[in-house]
């Protein structure tokens, strides 16, 4: 195997609190984090992104903006929603704030909805169906938004993975009543979400923004992301004062707080460290510091230096025995979140490849206790052999190649 020594003193500490105990530290950023390149370039894109839209409220995360949907559509208690088995439970819990009942629908291989399912699992109470552009690659929603229309059902369009795009003539997010997105999956931001609505003033949307210390806090995690991963590294030098007082300030206040056990209170996607739905943040806007990062960031950077990378991972991956990337051919118009490899061996693979630092992910891995096991035979398929590997625009050609190496010797020796 190649060395690359630039990676070598890569040790990435963690600015959250959401350390993996079993893994050590991931050793390419699973996120874009923000460079200095990021912020030059031209901001417009050739490909639509789903903020173009007409109604945009910025808010905390994509799970905060599914609650927030729900809430504006007026659905509730004794309500059902129909989601897709192929979730993450930070998809389930905004329906379960609105004390709704989510309903569980098949997906096919390509992770398409299957439309013959959703029928068959409509009652008189299904108010809202929501529908996933997985790992940012769009779904042909024309028969799903004549089947809504029908039966009056509120189609929303979940666009977390997907924030650019468009599907033939139509944009991401332009086919739902509502659509979601997650910004920090795509730009380099700690915080945010988005709701729109090509059909709904949003106006009335009740949000209000976090104090001064969250403001703080988004910024400082911003940028520690990056520093953590080496970039940025002249800022670096010039905050080190300023950053070493901080983290001699935060081990002051955990060292002072009891040490006894106090009950977690928080919902189970947060419990599994992540970063789920919080009905407290539920009506919080995106941070200042990232709101401004997303209007400024080069977007067509962003869009190309995704399908620049994929195509590369799909060249060097696609002919290996062992693995197969679930979308081989990345088509016009798409920017891809992650790029989905399918794993013949994941309980083998899977620990070889945390255990080398390889950001890797695994959707669906931890799925909502209520569905009933047998519900989609392809998504608990799916969620066991579809590795996501990162292939965001900030990373360089030598933290890809490493990635590279790093599968390929995981995949073929284990
Ligand atoms: C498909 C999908 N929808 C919604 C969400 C929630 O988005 P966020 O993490 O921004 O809250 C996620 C989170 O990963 C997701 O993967």
């Amino acid at each position: 195997m190649h060395s690359f020594p630039e990676l070598e003193h890569v040790a990435p500490i963690q600015v959250d609190d959401h350390e993996d105990p079993f893994f050590p530290p991931e050793r390419i950023p699973k996120h874009a984090v923000l460079s200095a390149a990021s912020l030059f370039g031209p901001s417009s894109c050739r490909i639509p992104a789903v903020d173009d839209a007409d109604h945009v409220r910025y808010v905390n995360r994509g799970c905060m903006a599914i609650g927030l949907a729900l809430e504006h559509a007026g659905i509730g208690a004794n309500d059902e929603v129909l989601v897709p088995a192929y979730h993450c439970i930070s998809m389930i819990e905004p329906i379960a704030w609105r004390s709704a009942r989510p309903v569980f629908y098949r997906i096919r291989p390509d992770t398409s909805a299957d439309l013959d399912d959703i029928r068959s699992r409509l009652t008189p109470r299904t108010r809202a169906l929501l529908v996933t552009h997985y790992f940012g690659f769009l779904q042909n929603l024309e028969a799903i938004r004549a089947l809504c229309d029908a039966r009056s059902i509120v189609l929303i369009e979940d666009c977390a993975h997907a924030y650019f795009g468009s599907n033939g003539a139509n944009p991401v997010g332009s086919i739902g009543d509502y659509a979601i997105a997650s910004a920090w999956k795509f730009f380099p931001v700690w915080d945010g979400g988005v709701l729109i609505s090509h059909r709904h003033d949003l106006a009335t949307v009740d949000l209000q923004p976090g104090n001064l210390a969250y403001q703080a806090k988004a910024l400082v995690n911003t940028l520690e992301q990056a520093f953590a991963y080496r970039r940025m590294r002249i800022l670096r030098l010039l905050l080190q004062g300023p950053l070493w007082l901080k983290d001699a300030m935060v081990r002051r206040r955990k060292a002072a707080r009891p040490t006894l056990a106090t009950p977690d209170t928080g919902t189970l996607s947060r419990r599994l460290g992540g970063w789920g739905f919080d009905a407290g943040l539920v009506r919080r806007t995106m941070s200042v510091s990232s709101r401004s990062l997303v209007r400024r960031v080069s977007r067509r950077r962003i869009a190309d230096g995704r399908r620049k990378n994929y195509e590369r991972m799909s060249t060097a991956l696609g002919q290996l025995d062992g693995c197969r990337p679930l979308f081989p051919a990345l088509p016009e118009g798409i920017v891809p979140q992650v790029f989905p490899l399918l794993i013949d061996a994941p309980e083998r693979v899977f620990p070889v490849l945390k255990k080398a630092g390889v950001p890797v992910i695994r959707f669906g891995e931890y799925l909502w206790e209520g569905m009933e096991p047998g519900t989609c035979p392809v998504s608990m398929d799916l969620s066991r052999r579809v590795f996501q590997l990162p292939c965001h625009q900030e990373l360089s050609d030598s933290e890809i190649e490493w990635m590279l190496e790093e599968v390929r010797a995981a995949v073929v020796r284990g």
